[in-house]
């Protein structure tokens, strides 16, 4: 099996308050990004992950494996595409470069093995790759400068884009380093992707994939657990 996972886990979390990087805030007695990895290599299709993580983390708990597989560290950069990038590349040599790697926010806990199944099923069929997506349920707004409502975008076949996403391992580096050298900040892996003028797949996903950004976040995935009855 050469799938593996890269996992993002160098942001200092600025936008959650407090002095834990949210990855790390504990959860049910475990660090956030425990979950994630749990939910990832707990697929029988997924072989081993690598956790990048900032430069000076103390937190990381040392872990050589995870749910009976591999894990692998390594330093990641200021912007998230050079932590995607570290984490690409510090892959084992069995990872080819036209191999699919799932790439996975480590504050994203809560992904079912139904949709990381999804993923890969439809992905692997697809010449580029492919996202988990939930569709947008608000109403959008654009606005001017002066905080006004320019005008209301049509919400049909707008998607919010979730992680994991599914790319070839050496057709993401390139379009990473793309967006890098041109100096665009890049928010998802597809978007680096779109760039070079692939067309990723959409894979329909459930809501409540979510990102921990703020308190209310956290306590959302704490809910999720207790109703799971852990
Ligand atoms: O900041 P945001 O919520 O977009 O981060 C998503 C994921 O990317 C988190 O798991 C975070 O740790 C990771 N990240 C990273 N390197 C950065 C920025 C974010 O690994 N420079």
């Amino acid at each position: 099996g050469r799938l593996w996972a890269v996992v993002p886990a160098a942001g200092r979390g600025a936008r959650f308050g407090g002095d834990v990087p949210k990855q790390y805030l504990d959860v049910a007695g475990e660090p956030l990004l425990a979950h994630a990895l749990r939910a990832l290599l707990a697929h029988p299709k997924v072989n081993g992950a690598v956790v990048v993580l900032a430069d000076g983390d103390e937190r990381w708990p040392g872990w050589a494996e995870f749910e009976g597989k591999p894990l692998r560290t390594c330093i990641g950069g200021d912007a998230r595409a050079d932590s995607v990038l570290a984490g690409l590349a510090a892959l084992p040599d069995e990872v080819r470069a036209d191999d699919f790697v799932l790439v996975h926010d480590a504050a994203r806990p809560n992904l079912s093995a139904a949709d990381l199944d999804q993923l890969l099923e439809r992905g692997r069929g697809d010449p580029v790759g492919a996202i988990l997506a939930a569709p947008v349920r608000d109403t959008l707004k654009r606005s001017g400068d002066d905080g006004g409502i320019d005008r209301t975008e049509p919400r049909e076949r707008l998607w919010r884009a979730l992680t994991p996403q599914l790319f070839r391992r050496l057709q993401l580096s390139r379009a990473l380093e793309a967006a890098r050298d041109a100096g665009i900040e890049i928010t998802d892996e597809s978007m680096a992707m779109e760039r070079q003028g692939h067309r990723p797949l959409l894979v329909e996903g459930a809501e409540d994939n979510f990102k921990v950004t703020t308190p209310a976040d956290l306590a959302r995935f704490e809910f999720v657990l207790a109703r799971r009855g852990l």
